[in-house]
């Protein structure tokens, strides 16, 4: 009996000083994107940055372009003490698979930017979610075309709204659908609004589905492009030149702004004529500091934070603005 008093004793110490030696390590939070390559993800991933610096954390910031590589990095993630990730998934789809792989390892997950869905398709609300005012800021981007097209004096019948969609994604159909009641609403004649999908969310695709709804409509002499982001847009505006438009007759707003710098730094105006800034900063610092709080201090998160300021740059207010947010 005494010799398992002991015993116990010696275990619990043990234990006691692997686990103060474990607590002096430091937290790990992981971060992962579906896009890296966008500066939208790489803004992100900057000011998750920043508040680990802040908080003392370490943030593990891994790409997930597809299924296998997001359940991949959880498994690493758990594999290197990590106790929780920030993700904006590859595929909304994968939320039930995400969240059960979560849950196996005992991490905490937050979402940003795109909602996970069930297997019926429904968005999954019990998963804290960081996002954009995504109707309003869509409705934002449809205010600004027309408001552009009217000052360039553009004859509403001989224009043409190319909408390029990508309706499997929720915040993406809701920008789009956004803008296009926007430009409804203030007058634009609707069947002139012409919708086309996107096979994939990035320039080539967009460029591709672009160019087959272009080919189709002669008769529009002039165009304003309507997409979710900005290298939706930039697809469209590209295919615009592919086509032989000029500059002043095609007007693209595009959406992330981070990602819109490249082309409004360019010599010479072209199509793509702004961007709608949201706060890549704001979602990528809060994103991680509710998962913190949830892990150190239990804190649950709010299941729903939107994000809602943006502000419109152009070619003659970009630096000014991306400063005043510290990008
Ligand atoms: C989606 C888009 C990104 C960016 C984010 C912002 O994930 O693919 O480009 O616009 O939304 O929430």
């Amino acid at each position: 009996m005494k010799k398992m008093v002991k015993n116990l004793i010696a275990a619990a110490l043990a234990f006691g000083m692997a686990n103060s030696a474990f607590s002096a390590e430091k937290l790990k939070l992981g971060f992962l994107v579906k896009q890296p390559e966008e500066p939208w993800f790489q803004t992100e991933w900057a000011f998750a940055d920043k508040a680990g610096q802040e908080m003392n954390f370490e943030v593990i910031k891994i790409a997930v372009p597809d299924g296998e590589k997001t359940l991949n990095a959880i498994d690493s993630l758990a594999a290197n003490g990590a106790k929780g990730f920030v993700i904006c998934t590859p595929d909304p789809k994968l939320g039930p698979a995400i969240m059960a792989k979560a849950k196996s390892l005992d991490l905490k997950v937050v979402t940003v930017d795109d909602q996970f869905v069930n297997a019926k398709g429904k968005p999954m609300d019990t998963v804290p979610l960081v996002m954009m005012a995504a109707t309003k800021i869509g409705e934002r981007q449809g205010e600004e075309l027309y408001k552009e097209m009217t000052k360039r004096g553009w004859d509403a019948s001989q224009s043409g709204v190319l909408a390029i969609t990508a309706d499997e994604l929720d915040t993406a159909r809701r920008r789009v659908d956004g803008s296009i009641s926007a430009l409804k609403a203030a007058g634009f004649p609707e069947g002139q609004i012409y919708r086309v999908p996107t096979k994939s969310n990035d320039i080539p695709g967009a460029l591709d589905a672009a160019n087959s709804m272009l080919v189709q409509h002669p008769e529009v002499k002039h165009w304003l492009v309507v997409g979710m982001n900005d290298n939706t847009v930039l697809g469209g505006v590209r295919a615009t030149e592919g086509q032989g438009f000029q500059a002043e007759n095609v007007i693209g707003i595009g959406i992330n702004g981070v990602d819109a710098v490249n082309e409004l730094s360019k010599s010479k105006a072209t199509g793509f004529y702004g961007s709608l800034l949201p706060s890549p900063d704001v979602h990528g610092y809060k994103s991680i500091q509710m998962l913190h709080d949830w892990v150190v201090n239990g804190a649950e998160p709010a299941m729903f934070t939107e994000v809602t300021d943006v502000v419109l740059i152009t070619r003659d207010n970009f630096k000014v603005e991306l400063q005043k947010k510290g990008l």
